[in-house]
């Protein structure tokens, strides 16, 4: 996620700007830059890279600025690259901004402009807004800007400043964070708090469709052209319990970004009401000659994999297999023509994963890389790249980018199945407005974290648990093991629910907790089977079930309900309560759960 740090101060220095960019470093960031207004002319300086190198080209500059707007960009459309750090000016060089967020319509924008004689130098959908303000200005910068806001959609925070008005910053704000410090002689303007809790612990959050102009006569803010007043808070954190946002851990943090990231990841990509779908710059010719599907991946990216294999051979009708990369990379797969390989990796510098599609691509048709970090070498070698939109992941085990990429993977097979005809029209717009509400389901669950935490209190002693779940579902039994080992260091499986009679029963005794994904969908009676032989041998019993299935209860040591939804969404849900069970068992048992023993967050080595 970029930050963004801007000051309206008399004591201004480069070590100060510096400084408050590192803060913001944990974000996770590939560029760096900063603009300020001396002489009444805007001066940028930006790097690829590290905030060393942004440092290395100030070295001899001297900042005699009261005015100043700076950025960490995390790379959301074009490469990381000195041309798209941020701030971005428009034509004339007199307006600069910083944006964190996604301008949705920034694609049709962009050619309008370019109509009108507007000339962009990056790949950046920010850059769009600084021409956007300049085509509406006409005197008075807060007009302009007012009437750009209105001409775009998605999710933003902007900090922008004007040679044509060099005493005011204005900020605005919708879905993306801005947050204003007051300090005692000075303003700042940020994404988040650690950037100037140095200098004041006075805060101003502003509000969605906020627009706050900070200069000489102070605050002003207007929400929809109406002048507001907003609270001044009092911040209480130290500085790295403010990069946590008060969380005691990174993990723990990104477990309750799901629904926001969930929001980003579908931002702009469907439409529910026609039943369409627009996955940028997917051809969809080529899809329609597809005819078989490869998925390749490791760890939790290729768990999406595996649940993704089932969807697509249900709603798609077309063949589909997943695999481990460290496998796939040594295989002779035997490929069908028309196939297409999709690689999915939160990093996309997984070496595995690499050298699995290596091994293949030249076998397919065509590829996607499905990945978080733009610009990673997957993202360079696949023909397609969908970006998961989930922000750095601090935490080594992955878990908002589970969910951004089980987000991603059912707009592709509903858009396959869309194209192939192998779905209705009323069928898709129904799911995806199920795909529309699923944030507000995940935040339903997470309301549900003490009791959950209850159960990893009762249960996180134990020395093997075992995770079951059926079709769809079982890779997210696996999922759930996966992140229990790594972060409580337990040992722990997951299975196939009706592979139970086949060994895994020779484990259990009346210690091992049994933790079943069983709503009840399709295969409900079948896990209910699965469940009795357990529970015949005195096995314990944890099932995540949905909310109306109360009678459950009965039957069961344990019982975590998640939202009624269409069966085939509930691999989507049923993962949240698998992430903060071993969370808490983790902690309790006094694990550093954001740095687990012997894990790296990308693995880059075989
Ligand atoms: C999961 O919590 C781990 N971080 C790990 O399994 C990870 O998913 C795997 O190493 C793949 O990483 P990637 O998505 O970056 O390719």
């Amino acid at each position: 996620m970029c930050g963004i740090i801007g000051f309206f101060s008399d004591s201004l220095s480069k070590e100060k700007i510096i400084d408050s960019l590192k803060r913001l470093e944990y974000r996770g960031y590939d560029s760096a830059g900063l603009a300020i207004i001396e002489d009444k002319k805007i001066k940028r300086y930006r790097c690829k890279g590290e905030i060393k190198e942004l440092e290395k080209k100030l070295k001899n500059i001297q900042i005699k600025a009261n005015i100043c707007i700076a950025h960490t960009r995390w790379a959301t459309h074009g490469k990381p690259s000195e041309e798209n750090a941020h701030p971005h000016t428009d034509c004339t060089g007199k307006i600069s901004i910083v944006h964190n967020g996604i301008i949705e319509n920034y694609l049709e924008l962009r050619e309008k402009l370019k109509k009108k004689g507007h000339v962009f130098k990056s790949d950046t959908d920010t850059e769009i807004f600084a021409h956007l303000i300049e085509d509406k200005l006409n005197k008075n910068l807060i007009n302009a800007v007012e009437s750009a806001v209105k001409e775009i959609k998605g999710n933003y925070a902007f900090a922008i400043i004007s040679s044509l008005e060099p005493d005011k910053i204005i900020a605005v704000k919708k879905g993306a964070p801005v947050v204003i410090g007051i300090g005692f002689d000075e303003y700042f303007v940020s994404s988040d708090i650690p950037a100037f809790l140095k200098y004041t612990n006075k805060a101003i959050f502003l509000q969605d469709n906020d627009i706050c102009v900070i200069s000489k006569n102070g605050i002003e803010i207007k929400n929809n052209d109406k002048e507001v007043k907003r609270l001044v808070q009092n911040i209480k954190w130290d500085s790295e319990q403010a990069e946590k946002k008060g969380f005691s851990h990174f993990m723990i943090k990104e477990i309750f970004e799901q629904p926001e990231v969930f929001e980003d990841t579908i931002l702009g990509r469907f439409n529910e009401e026609k039943g369409e779908i627009h996955i940028e710059g997917l051809d969809t010719e080529k899809l329609k000659r597809i005819k078989n599907i490869r998925l390749i991946a490791c760890g939790t990216s290729y768990h999406a994999a595996l649940a993704a294999k089932y969807l697509i051979e249900k709603y798609a009708g077309i063949s589909a297999i997943a695999e481990i990369a460290s496998e796939a990379r040594y295989s002779e797969p035997v490929i069908e023509k028309n196939t297409l390989l999709i690689t999915i990796s939160q990093s996309g510098e997984t070496a595995d994963t690499i050298a699995a599609f290596n091994n293949i691509k030249k076998k397919v048709d065509f590829t996607i890389a499905i990945v978080n970090v733009v610009g990673s070498t997957l993202s360079r070698l696949a023909d397609y790249v969908i970006y998961t939109h989930a922000g750095p992941e601090i935490g080594v085990a992955s878990t908002k980018t589970f969910t951004s990429q089980m987000a991603v993977l059912y707009l592709l097979t509903f858009q396959i199945a869309r194209i192939k005809k192998k779905m209705t029209t009323d069928l898709i717009k129904k799911y995806l407005k199920n795909l529309r509400k699923m944030p507000e389901f995940i935040i339903e669950i997470l309301k549900s974290k003490d009791e959950i935490k209850k159960i990893a209190d009762k249960y996180y002693e134990q020395k093997d648990f075992l995770y079951y779940g059926r079709n769809v579902n079982y890779p997210i039994a696996l999922e759930g093991a996966l992140k229990l080992k790594e972060i409580s260091y337990i040992h722990a499986e997951g299975y196939p629910a009706g592979e139970i009679k086949h060994g895994p029963i020779a484990l259990i005794d009346d210690k091992v907790p049994n933790i079943f994904v069983a709503p009840e969908s399709r295969l409900y009676g079948k896990i209910i089977n699965n469940i009795e032989e357990i529970k015949a041998r005195g096995g314990k019993v944890i099932v995540i079930t949905n909310n109306k299935n109360k009678k459950i209860s009965k039957y069961v040591d344990d019982v975590i309900y998640i939202p009624d939804v269409d069966e085939d969404f509930y691999p989507l849900l049923a993962v949240i309560p698998m992430q903060l069970l071993a969370y808490f068992i983790g902690v309790k048992r006094g694990i550093n759960v954001d740095k687990p023993r012997n894990l790296a967050k990308s693995v880059t080595v075989e």
